[in-house]
C-alpha cells in the first residue's frame, strides 16, 4: 500500500529535496507543508511537482485531524508544536544538526563550531513537546578538521543530513528496527539507484 509522508519546513528545503530525490520511483506519496507562505521549500515542491500547501501554524490541529500520514518529518520547521496537535499528528520526527543532547536549539552548527569541538554530527529524533528532547532514533558523526571553515563544516553537516535522513525515513515507513550503524555500512539495501552510496559496488 502506498505510504503517506508529510515533510514540514519553514525555509530553504534542502532536506525536503533530498528526501524527494531518494524516494523517486518508490511507492511513497509525499506532501510538503510550510507555515511560511513564500518559503523556498514550497518553490522547490512546485518545481519537483510534489503536492504542497501553505499551512498556517494555527491551522495545524484542524489539518492533522482531517489528514493522516504514516510519518511526518520536520525539516527546518521553526515552530514549536503543542501537545494536542502532536497527538493528532501521531508519528512525528525531526532532524537536528548536532549530536543531541548537546547544542540544542537554534544556530546549532555555529555554536558547535565556535565551541571548538572536533566531533559533532546529526540527530534524528521523535518530536515531543519539549524542543530537541524527543527519543533519539539515529545519530551520525561529522568530524571537524582543524583546517575546516564554518562554511565547510556546515556543508559537511548538510551532506550528512541529506544522506541519512531519507534512509532513516524509509526504515521508519517500513517499520524496520535498525541501528545507526546499519545505514553507515554499505549493504545491498542501500546500493542501487536510490541509495546513493559511493562505496556501493556496481
Ligand atoms: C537543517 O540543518 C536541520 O537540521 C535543521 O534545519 C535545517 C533545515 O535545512 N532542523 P533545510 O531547510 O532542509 O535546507
Amino acid at each position: 500500500m502506498t505510504k503517506k509522508l508529510a515533510v514540514m519546513g519553514s525555509g530553504y528545503g534542502s532536506n525536503f529535496e533530498a528526501i524527494v530525490n531518494y524516494f523517486k520511483g518508490k511507492d511513497i506519496e509525499i506532501t510538503c507543508l510550510s507555515d511560511v507562505k513564500n518559503a523556498f521549500i514550497l518553490e522547490r515542491a512546485k518545481k519537483l511537482k510534489i503536492k504542497c500547501e501553505f499551512l498556517p501554524f494555527e491551522d495545524n490541529f484542524e489539518y492533522f485531524s482531517n489528514n493522516k500520514f504514516d510519518l511526518i518529518a520536520l525539516a527546518g520547521y521553526m515552530r514549536i508544536l503543542d501537545e494536542r496537535t502532536l497527538k493528532k499528528m501521531e508519528k512525528v520526527i525531526n532532524i537536528h544538526p548536532s549530536i543531541l543532547p548537546f547544542f540544542k536549539g537554534k544556530d546549532a552548527i555555529k555554536k558547535v563550531f565556535l565551541a571548538g569541538v572536533k566531533l559533532s554530527g546529526i540527530t534524528i529524533h521523535r518530536v515531543e513537546k519539549e524542543v530537541d528532547k524527543g527519543k533519539i532514533i539515529a545519530q551520525y558523526p561529522v568530524f571537524i578538521e582543524n583546517s575546516m571553515s564554518l562554511d565547510e563544516f556546515e556543508q559537511a553537516v548538510h551532506n550528512a543530513e541529506h544522506k541519512f535522513y531519507p534512509a532513516v525515513i524509509e526504515k521508519l515507513l517500513e517499520s524496520k528496527v535498525f541501528d545507526s550503524q546499519d545505514l553507515m555500512t554499505p549493504s545491498e539495501d542501500f546500493c542501487g539507484e536510490s541509495g546513493g552510496y559511493s562505496e556501493c559496488k556496481s
